[in-house]
């Protein structure tokens, strides 16, 4: 019932359209069979839904249209199996109890820093290594952390500048690895962290997420720890659960179990006060480019509420339910989200509406993959996924939707092409949920090849013959020529000869 009063609040905000149509309709001339016509929708941003209307001499649908789409692709060359035996198989061939029995061990945790990507093993082993601008990994050095393995729980690495973290429930070390070698230092003061935690270090601050113990922040300095006091968050933390939390530009946001999203001044440590997201029960959030998701587990199936943070508000776009998906972590594109929910994941459009989407897109693509831990981004087309047992690069590319036509049958064929689209060239882009219904009108001219191919094979003869002909009689004519200058140099020489006897 909560939930429910709380959707019909969300969906008070008006979606506003824009409409976008050619002045004219564009001319295509054809040749039936043999050219295409293609074109692709970037500037329409992702499309929710089309239609193809045809109004011609031939009711055939020449027009085919795809989606916009996302691909993702292991670059096999870069893959590294780092914790098992089975080196460089394939792990998506493998069934679930071969992996189990052949990968008792597994990494736990990573973190990426400057071109570095450094894993965690669950006994203290640390991988380390570079990846290159192409597909691969170079310089890879595994070295050991001394510390002390006794039912640690929450174990995890973290990078900062150029130290990286180990922390746990009861240690936390700071080390470097330099030249391939490991050098650690133990930081004496740390005191035991109770029950589930997360933690982030920014700028030699570590801030720890710790369930119903709140939110507490330390500042490093010479390998000892000191409490910071810089708090307003003493009164906040009263009857809270935090148990996420996103970072975006200066914002801190925090997930609390029992109400919602709170955020903070990550300077100042100062809470928004017109900012909050009444959203009981949820586990888990994800924040790129103000794009919001959030996700509550239940027993059976995860409810995923997608939104879009506008100044200190929030739209709700999207609520779906996700089945029986225990979801670990979220990576958001620009327009997908792939939700890892080991070993099926799903990768979604964002921004969709449901009321005014094609039902096919709304629904996300499932997909297997090794068990990921997470990813992380290394440029425009390339991430580095994370699964429980190694590396690998990915080659991602989103696509936009696109159209081809193509006509078996000569006929004058116009071509409406509607389409409801989160963007176009007159959208009001200062209005987050504008949209745009567009026209695009197409007049196909589609002529006939000139020739059928046995014509043209006739064609192609005739011009033989027709070319041998040629050749014949200039052959012919210049022979003619020939004998007529031998005769007449003949006849010139008698002449001569003739000339000089008379003398
Ligand atoms: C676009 O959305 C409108 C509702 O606003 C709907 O009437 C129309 O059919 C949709 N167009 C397409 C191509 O789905
Ligand atoms: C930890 O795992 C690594 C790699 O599998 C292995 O070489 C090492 O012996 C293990 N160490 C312990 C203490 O189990
Ligand atoms: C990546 O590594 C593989 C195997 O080590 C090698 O065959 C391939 O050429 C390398 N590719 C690049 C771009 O370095
Ligand atoms: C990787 O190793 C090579 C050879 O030892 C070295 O020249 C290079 O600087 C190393 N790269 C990095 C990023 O450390
Ligand atoms: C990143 O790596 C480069 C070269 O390895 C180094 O010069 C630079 O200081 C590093 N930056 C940080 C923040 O660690
Ligand atoms: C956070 O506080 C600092 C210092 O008062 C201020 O400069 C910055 O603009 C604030 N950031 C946001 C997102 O409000
Ligand atoms: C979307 O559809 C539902 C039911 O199909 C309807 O109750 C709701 O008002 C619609 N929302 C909009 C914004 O049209
Ligand atoms: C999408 O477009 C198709 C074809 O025009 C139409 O049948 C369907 O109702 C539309 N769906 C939505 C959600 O607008
Ligand atoms: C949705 O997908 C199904 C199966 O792939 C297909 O038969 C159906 O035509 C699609 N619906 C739309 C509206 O594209
Ligand atoms: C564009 O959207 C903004 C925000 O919703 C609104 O204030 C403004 O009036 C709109 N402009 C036009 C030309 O519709």
């Amino acid at each position: 019932m909560f939930i429910l009063t709380q959707f019909l609040f969300v969906f008070s905000y008006e979606i506003t359209w824009t409409n976008y149509s050619f002045a004219f309709p564009q001319f295509i001339p054809l040749i039936a069979d043999k050219t295409v016509f293609s074109r692709t929708f970037e500037e329409f941003g992702q499309i929710l839904n089309i239609s193809i209307e045809y109004n011609g001499d031939n009711q055939e649908q020449i027009c085919k249209f795809d989606y916009q789409s996302m691909e993702f692709e292991r670059q096999p060359e870069s893959l590294i199996a780092l914790v098992s035996d089975m080196q460089q198989i394939d792990i998506d061939v493998l069934k679930t109890e071969e992996i189990q029995q052949g990968f008792s061990d597994e990494l736990i945790s990573y973190a990426i820093q400057n071109w570095s990507v450094i894993l965690l093993q669950k006994n203290g082993t640390i991988h380390h290594m570079y990846y290159n601008i192409g597909t691969n990994f170079t310089n890879y050095t595994s070295h050991k952390l001394q510390i002390i393995i006794d039912a640690n729980t929450n174990q995890q690495i973290l990078a900062d500048k150029d130290n990286y973290y180990y922390v746990d429930n009861q240690q936390l070390i700071r080390f470097k690895i330099k030249d391939g070698i490991l050098e650690q230092f133990k930081i004496p003061n740390w005191n035991k962290v109770n029950g589930h935690f997360k933690m982030f270090i920014k700028q030699s601050y570590l801030y720890i997420i710790n369930g119903i113990y709140g939110i507490c922040i330390y500042e490093l300095h010479n390998n000892v720890i000191i409490q910071v006091n810089k708090l307003n968050i003493e009164e906040f933390q009263k009857d809270k659960n935090l148990i996420d939390y996103a970072i975006e530009n200066d914002w801190l946001y925090l997930l609390d179990y029992q109400s919602g999203v709170y955020r903070f001044n990550i300077t100042t440590m100062q809470l928004d006060q017109k900012f909050f997201i009444d959203y009981k029960g949820c586990r888990m959030i994800s924040i790129k480019n103000n794009q919001l998701i959030l996700i509550q587990q239940n027993l059976m199936h995860s409810e995923v509420y997608e939104g879009i943070i506008i100044d200190n508000d929030w739209i709700m776009i999207r609520k779906y339910m996700a089945v029986k998906q225990n979801i670990k972590n979220i990576q958001q594109f620009n327009n997908f989200a792939l939700l890892i929910s080991n070993p099926i994941n799903n990768m979604y459009q964002k921004n969709l509406l449901d009321n005014f989407s094609d039902p096919n897109i709304s629904k996300g693509t499932n997909f297997y993959q090794m068990e990921f831990l997470g990813m992380n981004e290394l440029n425009e087309n390339y991430i580095v996924g994370i699964y429980k047992y190694g590396v690998a690069i990915y080659f991602t590319q989103e696509r936009p939707a696109k159209i081809f036509c193509q006509a078996k049958l000569s006929q004058q064929n116009r071509v409406t092409i509607r389409l409801n689209s989160t963007n176009c060239l007159n959208k009001n882009q200062s209005d987050v949920l504008n949209y745009c219904q567009s026209r695009l009108d197409y007049v196909f001219d589609i002529h006939g090849v000139l020739m059928s191919p046995y014509q043209e094979d006739l064609y192609i003869y005739l011009c033989i013959i027709a070319f041998s002909i040629v050749i014949g009689l200039f052959l012919a004519i210049f022979f003619v020529i020939r004998r007529y200058q031998l005769k007449k140099e003949k006849i010139d020489h008698l002449r001569k000869s003739r000339r000089s006897f008379s003398y």
